[in-house]
């Protein structure tokens, strides 16, 4: 399973990259929002820094508009993939885009048929969120089940991208269930490494190690 880190922040970006955790990078216009800069410099910095697919979300919500803001998005950097919100016009981006070879990443889906009409436009990636499903007392993890299920059926070949995680065990579902890539706050993907019972051997190590006699 790849990871993306999910964040505008390129220094939360670099940290989680010098760690080995960057497969590549959602942003989203309220992650954007947060660093106070230009969204095309946040987009070019990110690709400075990363060697992976980065998902740069348009402002649009008609087809033609949206078009044309991939067209700039995609002209940033060969790994930009353009994000598109889920909407009938959404779809026309996609396919739209995905016949001149531009990657996609349809965001903001909720349920299983929206992800197959994801796929039959032609999107690169498919982005459910379980997080924001769980809030409202749904799966989440329910909906990756069901889509990564319907992919398989019909050899469709958009890729899962599950986002809005909130904490370490949507990771862990996430890889129960096969999906391609899960989309990861820095502050979780920290949550990954740790574990209580690792700190305590650790500090039973240093204790004992004063024992060894020199
Ligand atoms: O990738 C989508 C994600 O940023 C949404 O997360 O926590 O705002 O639901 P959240």
């Amino acid at each position: 399973m790849k990871f993306y880190i999910d964040t505008a922040d390129i220094e939360e970006i670099r940290a989680a990259n010098s760690r080995g955790w960057v497969d590549g990078v959602t942003t989203n216009p309220t992650l954007v929002a947060k660093t106070g800069r230009k969204h095309e410099d946040v987009i070019k910095d990110i690709c400075r820094e990363v060697n992976g697919l980065i998902s740069a979300e348009v402002l649009s919500t008609e087809a033609n508009a949206m078009v044309k803001e991939g067209y700039e998005l995609a002209k940033i950097h060969d790994n930009i993939v353009v994000k598109i919100p889920m909407s009938e016009d959404g779809l026309i981006a996609v396919k739209k885009l995905a016949s001149e070879g531009i990657k996609t990443n349809v965001t903001l889906v909720f349920s299983p048929i929206q992800a197959l009409m994801v796929a039959k436009a032609g999107a690169t990636l498919c982005s459910p969120f379980v997080g924001r499903l769980d809030d409202i007392g749904y799966s989440g993890m329910n909906l990756i089940s069901q889509i990564i299920q319907i992919y398989k059926n019909y050899d469709l070949p958009t890729q899962v991208l599950v986002a809005s995680i909130r904490h370490p065990i949507h990771v862990l579902d996430a890889a129960m269930t096969g999906a391609h890539i899960v989309t990861i706050p820095y502050k979780v993907m920290q949550q990954l490494v740790n574990h209580p019972l690792t700190d305590k051997g650790i500090a039973q190590f240093l204790v004992d190690a004063q024992k060894v006699p020199q």
